[in-house]
């Protein structure tokens, strides 16, 4: 199959295209920078506009959540990178050829703070003027608009990505490594993690089950609170979980961004395991054992 993959210089999009190049698809990524090598399989594209000429268009783009502090500049640079750039792809959409699908990253912000509610794709969305659940509502209904091409549209409403070379395992990990990690807040709320590996195999899950479409849970069966996650974590790193900061302390470091952290969802993967999927790694311990010790 031809697969552009928009945003797939990234932590999840290097993974999904090194998947997609080693089954035989063949992968253009779209970036910012396209002065890049080719590789076998694999070519980098700008932007650009007019029809795509692709079976499948996977959109991962987004500016990072936690590259910087979120003023009013910065918020609007996430919000447009979302839902705007979402809303230029579809429009390339109205016209032949089209792809048979498009799948749409979204995140389980879109849940909001739900204490210990257990969320699966039903649940409502979070309160409205919480930044990030607003930002996931209008990115989703941007790629909705596609279904009126006829172009069948999956909603991958990510929970946190654990992969060896980035992601929360890295931003987590680095204070553990010189034994000062811990919880952050009261530790009790609710962290939906998925493996990089899993959440890579969902989307091609996604892709190639016609099925499939709408909202779908990119979170690993098992959620754990935050205390839990820490415990695991400075044990398969071998390091104690001891010092935990405070969610006052947070907000004054963090600003805004520390709510992505001190915000508690329980979403479970119920469109996922109905479709057939079948986590590799639906365990905590085991999941990142596997990937630190790579
Ligand atoms: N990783 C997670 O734990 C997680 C959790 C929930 C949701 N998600 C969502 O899933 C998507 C992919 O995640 P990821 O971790 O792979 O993301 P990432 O590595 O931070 O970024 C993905 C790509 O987005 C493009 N990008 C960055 N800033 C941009 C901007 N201002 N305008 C246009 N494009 C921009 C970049 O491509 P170029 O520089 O090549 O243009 C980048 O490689 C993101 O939308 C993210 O919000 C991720």
């Amino acid at each position: 199959m031809k697969v552009v993959v928009a945003g797939g210089s990234g932590f999840i999009g290097r993974r999904l295209a090194r998947r997609l190049v080693d089954r035989g698809d063949h992968v253009t990524i779209l970036t910012r920078n396209p002065d890049r090598p080719a590789e076998e399989g694999l070519k980098w594209a700008a932007y650009g506009d007019g029809p795509f000429d692709a079976d499948v268009v996977v959109n991962l783009a987004g500016e990072n959540l936690f590259g910087k502090r979120w003023s009013q500049k910065q918020k609007a640079v996430m919000r447009k990178s979302r839902v705007d750039q979402t809303a230029a792809l579809v429009a390339r959409m109205a016209s032949e050829p089209r792809p048979k699908v498009l799948v749409q990253a979204s995140a389980i912000g879109f849940y909001g703070d739900r204490g210990d509610e257990m969320l699966d794709e039903a649940s409502k969305p979070g309160a409205a003027g919480v930044f990030l659940t607003d930002v996931c509502r209008d990115w989703e209904m941007a790629a909705r608009a596609a279904n009126d091409y006829g172009v069948r549209v999956v909603l991958l409403r990510i929970g946190v990505v654990l992969g060896p070379e980035g992601g929360a395992v890295k931003a987590m990990g680095t204070p553990f490594r010189f034994f000062a990690g811990g919880p952050v807040g009261s530790g009790r709320q609710w962290m939906s993690w998925v493996h990089a590996e899993d959440l890579v195999g969902l989307v091609l899950h996604c892709v190639d089950n016609e099925d499939t479409s709408g909202p779908i849970n990119g979170a690993a069966p098992n959620p754990e609170r935050m205390n839990a996650f820490c415990k695991a974590l400075g044990r398969a790193m071998g390091r104690p979980s001891w010092l935990p900061v405070p969610g006052f302390v947070l907000r004054v470091m963090l600003g805004e961004v520390a709510t992505v952290l001190l915000g508690s969802q329980r979403v479970l993967p119920k469109h996922a395991e109905v479709s057939g999927f079948v986590f590799r790694h639906p365990d905590l311990g085991e999941a990142l054992k596997d990937l630190l010790g790579r």
